[in-house]
């Protein structure tokens, strides 16, 4: 999407790959909004501690860096014995699949580049495909976004105020977004629309990330404390809702995403609201066969105790922490939930829009086996 730094407007991609270096690039994601930076990282130790650390996150944007942090360790490799390279491929694989547990792309990403390099009958065979199966993970999530913009951009007309929950959007893929396509796609139709995004604590990425984004965009949209829904919804305030997915069950059609995501979807489902989720085929989970086997990612509690902002005063700019609770409490901080089925109105995906029950009936079309 177009970037708007110092008055220039340029297109950039969350994740991108520099063969001549090896170099994975990243969007620096914990300096938006207040710096845009662009991270190179150097090996794949380096790939997974920047997916580790956040430098780059997202559903979609973890899979791309997985993918290509996958090429990048198999580029490194120097021999010709594939038993060897075979082995420290899989340490690659063990490394990133490790950087973070709940998001399933970075696994389904790291998948199907290693299925591609079987084509391979020497290491430098296995190098190339490697790298041109990360190229097409990546530039295949661009186009499912797009698609999933062309199904769920009907459900915005003119007027529609609509809330999402932390960022689902083209910082958490390689480009549009999930929960932002239909927004892009309605606001490339014409459409004039109203956005809130929760502030989605205790990382922000909806006030930093989401709003960043929308105003680049130039988006109508406000900012709001994750709660204040219920209150908006109660008024009549919010028509529709759509949040992302970092895991999405295919034999349930439970939801893993960020923390309060279950909580806005039971709001929903009290005030009549319209509750989506957007997702690629690189988010659902096939295997699983309950939400409470999903992994959830249990995270610092500095986290909750303190906030990261910039400090506006003649330093601005200047990033800093600081502690906001009780200095000697401590905290529980797991980083996200899962929303039931029967909670969900629609799944928008590539394929278009199921209801979260017919996903199984419908894996074909969604790429199950195909
Ligand atoms: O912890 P994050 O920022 O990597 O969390 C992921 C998310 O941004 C959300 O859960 C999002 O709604 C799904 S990712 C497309």
């Amino acid at each position: 999407m177009n970037v708007i730094i110092r008055g220039q407007t340029r297109p950039y991609r969350t994740v991108t790959f520099d063969a001549n270096r090896n170099a994975v690039l990243l969007i620096e994601q914990r300096l938006l909004p207040h710096q845009f930076e662009i991270a190179a990282t150097r090996d794949f130790r380096e790939t997974a501690a920047a997916i580790r650390d956040m430098i780059v996150r997202g559903a979609g944007a973890i899979g791309a860096a997985a993918a290509y942090g996958l090429a990048q360790g198999a580029r490194a490799f120097r021999g010709r014995d594939l038993k060897k390279f075979s082995r420290h491929v899989e340490q690659v694989y063990d490394t990133l699949q490790s950087a973070r547990p709940t998001a399933v792309d970075p696994v389904n990403a790291m998948n199907d580049v290693r299925h591609a390099m079987r084509r391979g009958k020497s290491v430098e065979e296995q190098q190339a495909i490697a790298l041109a199966a990360a190229e097409e993970f990546a530039n295949e999530d661009v186009q499912h976004c797009e698609q999933i913009g062309r199904h769920g951009a009907k459900l915005i007309c003119n007027g529609t105020r609509i809330l999402t929950h932390c960022n689902a959007g083209w910082l958490a893929f390689v480009d549009v977004g999930s929960a932002t396509a239909p927004i892009y796609a309605a606001q490339a139709a014409g459409k004039k629309f109203h956005v809130f995004c929760d502030e989605t604590r205790p990382r922000s990425q909806g006030a930093t990330l989401t709003a960043w984004e929308l105003a680049q965009q130039g988006i109508s949209h406000e900012v709001i404390a994750d709660n204040a829904a219920g209150h908006l919804m109660q008024r009549g305030e919010i028509d529709l809702v759509i949040v992302g997915s970092d895991r999405t069950l295919g034999r349930t059609g439970e939801v893993a995403n960020k923390i309060g995501t279950y909580t806005k979807a039971v709001l929903a489902k009290r005030h009549g609201i319209p509750f989506y989720v957007a997702i690629p085929l690189s988010t659902i989970d096939w295997k699983l066969k309950s939400g409470f086997d999903i992994p959830i990612e249990e995270r610092h509690e500095s986290e909750v105790l303190g906030a990261w902002g910039a400090i506006s005063n003649r330093q601005s700019g200047r990033r800093a922490y600081v502690r906001v609770a009780n200095p000697t409490s401590g905290a529980r901080n797991p980083g996200f939930d899962v929303t039931p089925a029967e909670l969900i109105t629609g799944v928008i995906t590539p394929a278009g829009i199921f209801k979260p029950q017919e996903l199984w009936k419908c894996r074909r079309a969604l790429g199950f086996g195909g």
